[in-house]
C-alpha cells in the first residue's frame, strides 16, 4: 500500500557522486573528516567510476587537488591539469558515464579563495576570465557538463560565452545558483585541500538568512544561460529547493555537502542515529522539497540500497 500511494521516489539515476582526483598511481588517500571517501590517483578514480556506473548512478563531479597551487590558479585551466586529464582518462574507460566537473579556483590557489585577490579581497571580474578558461579546457577534454560553484557575479554568462565562440555550444551549465557561506563544507575543505588561509567566503558566498536573495541569483543565472540550477547546501535550506522548483522551469540541484554526510556518519558511528535510515531520510526529504538532481556523498551506498 505504502509503495502504490508514494509521492517521492529517489532513484539511483537521480544522484550524483563527488569525487576527488590527485595525481600519483595507485592512489587511495583517506578523507578523515568523510569517512569512506579517499583522494584518488587517476587510475583508481577510473575503477571507481566503473563502480559506479554499474550501480546505475546518474553522474560524477570531479574535483582536483594540484599538486602545485599558486596565486593564478595555474592548473585550474591548464589543458594537462590535474581533471582535465581525470575527465580524459574517465571518458576514454567509461564513456557511457556522465561526467560533470566542479569549476571554480579555491583548489588551486595558494590562498585557497574562489578567486583573483587584488587589494587583499577577491576580484570578482578578474576571476572570470580564469573560470571561462577553466570550463573551456573542461569541454576540451571531454567533459558532458560544467558546474561554476565559485559563486562570481556574471560567471554563467562568461563561461557560456566561452563555450559558445570555441564550438562547444552543445555543453550545459550545472550553475552553483544559490550557494550559501555555510560551515557545512568544512569537511570538504580537508578533502579538497582549500581552506582560505585569511579570511573567509562572506563577500562572495550567500548569507544563509536570505531566501529572495537566493531567488534573486537563481534568476541571474537562468537569464545568463544557467541549464540546472542548484541549491547548496541541501537540508538547511529545503525551503529554497521547493521555491526553487516552483519557480523556474529548468532541473533543480540539490548538494547534500560534506558536512550534512559527516554529521549524520558520525552520528551513526557512536551508535546514535541508524546510518542507512538516516541516509534514506535525508535524501527522500530532499526528493520531496523539489530536488530533480542530488548531489551526494552517500550516492554509491543509496543506490545499493536502492538495489
Ligand atoms: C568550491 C566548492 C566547495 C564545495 C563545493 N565546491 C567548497 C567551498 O565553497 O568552500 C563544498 C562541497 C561540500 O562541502 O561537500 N568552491
Amino acid at each position: 500500500m505504502r509503495r502504490l500511494v508514494r509521492e517521492s521516489r529517489l532513484e539511483p539515476s537521480h544522484l550524483v557522486l563527488p569525487l576527488f582526483v590527485c595525481s600519483g598511481e595507485g592512489v587511495r588517500r583517506e578523507i578523515r573528516s568523510m569517512p569512506g571517501h579517499c583522494q584518488l590517483s587517476l587510475d583508481e578514480l577510473v575503477r571507481e567510476c566503473e563502480t559506479v556506473h554499474a550501480l546505475g548512478i546518474g553522474a560524477v563531479i570531479l574535483f582536483g587537488i594540484p599538486d602545485k597551487k599558486d596565486d593564478l590558479a595555474s592548473e585550474a585551466y591548464a589543458e594537462h591539469g590535474i581533471v582535465q586529464r581525470a575527465v580524459r582518462a574517465v571518458k576514454c574507460a567509461v564513456p557511457q558515464l556522465l561526467v560533470i566537473t566542479d569549476v571554480c579556483n579555491c583548489e588551486y590557489t595558494s590562498h585557497g579563495h574562489c578567486g583573483k585577490i587584488v587589494d587583499g579581497d577577491v576580484d570578482n571580474d578578474a576571476t572570470l576570465a580564469w573560470l571561462a578558461e577553466s570550463a573551456l579546457s573542461h569541454a576540451r577534454a571531454g567533459a558532458d557538463m560544467v558546474a561554476p560553484s565559485d559563486m562570481m557575479d556574471g560567471r554563467v554568462g562568461a563561461i557560456r560565452h566561452s563555450l559558445d565562440a570555441h564550438g562547444f555550444q552543445k555543453t550545459p551549465i550545472l550553475s552553483y545558483a544559490a550557494k550559501f557561506a555555510s560551515v557545512f563544507y568544512g569537511p570538504f575543505r580537508e578533502a579538497a585541500e582549500s581552506t582560505p588561509q585569511f579570511g573567509d567566503r562572506r563577500s562572495y558566498q550567500m548569507d544563509p538568512s536570505n531566501g529572495r536573495e537566493a531567488m534573486h541569483e537563481m534568476e541571474l543565472d537562468l537569464e545568463e544561460g544557467a541549464d540546472i540550477l542548484m541549491v547548496k547546501p541541501a537540508m538547511p535550506y529545503l525551503d529554497l529547493i521547493r521555491q526553487a522548483r516552483d519557480r523556474f522551469p529548468v532541473p533543480i540541484g540539490a548538494y547534500q555537502v560534506s558536512g550534512e554526510f559527516s554529521m549524520i556518519v558520525a552520528a551513526a558511528q557512536n551508535g546514535w542515529l541508524d546510518l542507512d535510515r538516516a541516509m534514506m531520510e535525508s535524501l527522500t526529504s530532499i526528493r520531496r522539497a523539489g530536488g530533480d538532481i542530488i548531489l551526494t556523498y552517500f550516492a554509491k551506498d543509496a543506490a545499493r540500497a536502492l538495489g
